[in-house]
């Protein structure tokens, strides 16, 4: 059975766990900070050092820990690409803008416990020798804001931050930088460009990899905030034990937002690959079921961008058998284990954690009317493919939801869909805005045909011709909000 595992969230909800300083230090807090600065170089069988730094950073790639933000990047692969002979400094970005609708775990860390994440920061920073990091924080937290250079404030008076930290010798300050409320900033260089005070074009890679090209055209970190926070279990537990957590290749622990039509909406923290999508939507222990007398249609899985799955889906996984050969089974959507490799094996992917459930009351044209118009609203403009197409999108989905569709919008959405993404443009926005109208429409073609068709019947009989859809232009996106 299924079984919430805290890991992160340990303390965050307990009963008079406050997010002041004080009462970190008395759950352990900082220990494994004060553990990481008193390291000792180890010895090798060749007669060489290995570092403090060195060590905690084999320990992250052991530990198999993957980027929390969306992407699922190895934490360990993305630092051992830092450019460490370069000269110039290193800096970390704790990315806490937080934007992917559906996706609310990073604000629990960060307004319930602050220091969990400073100290994780403060450790990954000394593993890479960064001496300067940034908290960029989503500009609508404003509370986030203060109630994190509240918890720097109290750390840097107890020397866990600033200079010769608790006599180590080593520097480091973090700095909060809040956004203005822009969904690309979320994305790594265009959240760098943001830092930097430009509008936040994301770059091109290559050849900016943050890691050899980032803030400042410097060798640059960009990790989320539940990823850093990892980082102080790791180094707490040993990277071998933390690989114990989870399943195979989908180690540690995943805080998973669930929204939409369950009884218990919330956030959830797991093994990752230790539940399934249907024990998380009807678990007591997490969602709860369904309203009462609904039916399931449908689950998007990984924060909006992600492909939705339909209810009754089925999929084809290779699995391991118990002789350890790999053997392909039928697996139904909510059998899926929430990890990972399983949802990208099933077309999706789990992205930010979240899981937005839809029951059998949903529009299903209207809610990708909404997907649809966030995503030509939050576009940057710099690639045509994305600037036009998420529009051009959003335009028709406008025209479906307001009686002026036709029968042919369903294969006009996909071929638009279809032409933006594939290495047309610069970022991954691309896809996160192609993928909703892709799945959506594919899989419930049905519904906006139908949709479409009725406008046009109803159109017909009342010999109405269709002039001028009103769609709501990009100027009119831009100030709707
Ligand atoms: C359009 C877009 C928006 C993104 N928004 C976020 C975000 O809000 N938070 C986040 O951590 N990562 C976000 N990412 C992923 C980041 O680019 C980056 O991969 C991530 O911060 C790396 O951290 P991780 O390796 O710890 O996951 C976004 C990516 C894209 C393409
Ligand atoms: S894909 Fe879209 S969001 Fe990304 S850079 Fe191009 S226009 Fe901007």
């Amino acid at each position: 059975m299924a079984q919430e595992y805290k890991l992160i969230l340990k303390h965050a909800d307990e009963p008079g766990y406050t997010r002041d300083i004080e009462c970190y230090l008395r759950h352990g807090g900082y220990d494994v900070l004060k553990k990481t600065l008193a390291m000792a170089p180890k010895d090798l069988p060749d007669g060489k050092k290995k570092s403090p730094q060195e060590q905690i950073r084999d320990d992250v790639k052991i530990s198999g820990l993957r980027g929390r933000g969306g992407a699922g990047f190895s934490c360990g692969l993305k630092w051992s690409f830092v450019d460490r002979k370069s000269g110039k400094p290193i800096y970390l970005i704790c990315n806490a803008d937080e934007s992917e609708p559906g996706t609310f775990k990073d604000r629990q860390i960060m307004y319930k416990d602050p220091h969990q994440l400073i100290e994780g920061m403060v450790i990954s920073c000394f593993a890479n020798d960064v001496h300067l990091a940034y908290i960029y924080i989503r500009g609508e937290m404003v509370d986030g804001a203060k109630i994190l250079n509240e918890a720097l404030k109290e750390a840097r008076a107890k020397n866990f931050l600033g200079k010769n930290i608790l006599g180590s010798g080593y520097d480091l300050e973090i700095h909060v930088h809040r956004g203005a409320g822009a969904y690309i900033c979320g994305e790594e260089t265009g959240l760098i460009e943001s830092l930097e005070g430009k509008r936040p074009y994301p770059r091109i890679k290559p050849p900016y990899f943050p890691a050899v090209l980032g803030l400042w055209m410097c060798p640059t970190i960009v990790n989320n905030v539940e990823t850093l926070c990892n980082v102080k279990h790791i180094v707490a537990m040993g990277g071998a034990e933390f690989a114990k957590l989870g399943t195979p290749n989908n180690t540690g622990t995943r805080i998973v937002s669930l929204s939409g039509h369950v009884k218990k909406p919330g956030y959830y923290e797991i093994e990752v690959g230790k539940a399934t999508i249907g024990e998380l939507i009807n678990d007591p222990k997490f969602g709860g079921g369904l309203r009462d007398g609904r039916k399931l249609k449908a689950v998007i899985p990984g924060g909006s961008s992600a492909k939705v799955f339909k209810a009754g889906e089925k999929f084809k996984l290779k699995k391991k058998s118990a002789d350890g050969q790999m053997v392909e089974q039928e697996v139904d959507m909510l059998d899926l284990p929430y990890d990972f490799d399983s949802l990208i094996a099933a077309g999706s992917m789990s992205g930010s954690s979240a899981i937005i459930v839809m029951d059998d009351s949903t529009d299903i044209v209207e809610a990708l009317a909404n997907v649809s118009e966030f995503y030509a609203h939050e576009s940057c403009g710099q690639c045509t493919p994305c600037r036009e197409g998420s529009l051009w999108m959003s335009k028709a989905l406008h025209r479906l939801t307001h009686g002026e569709g036709r029968a042919s919008d369903a294969d006009y959405l996909v071929k638009i869909a279809d032409n933006i993404p594939g290495g047309r443009t610069i970022c991954a926005f691309g896809e996160a805005c192609s993928w909703p109208v892709q799945s959506f429409v594919g899989k419930f073609k049905d519904e906006f045909v139908a949709k479409g068709k009725a406008d046009e019947e109803r159109r017909a009989k009342e010999n109405v011709q269709l002039v001028k859809a009103t769609p709501p232009e990009r100027h009119e996106l831009a100030t709707a909000h």
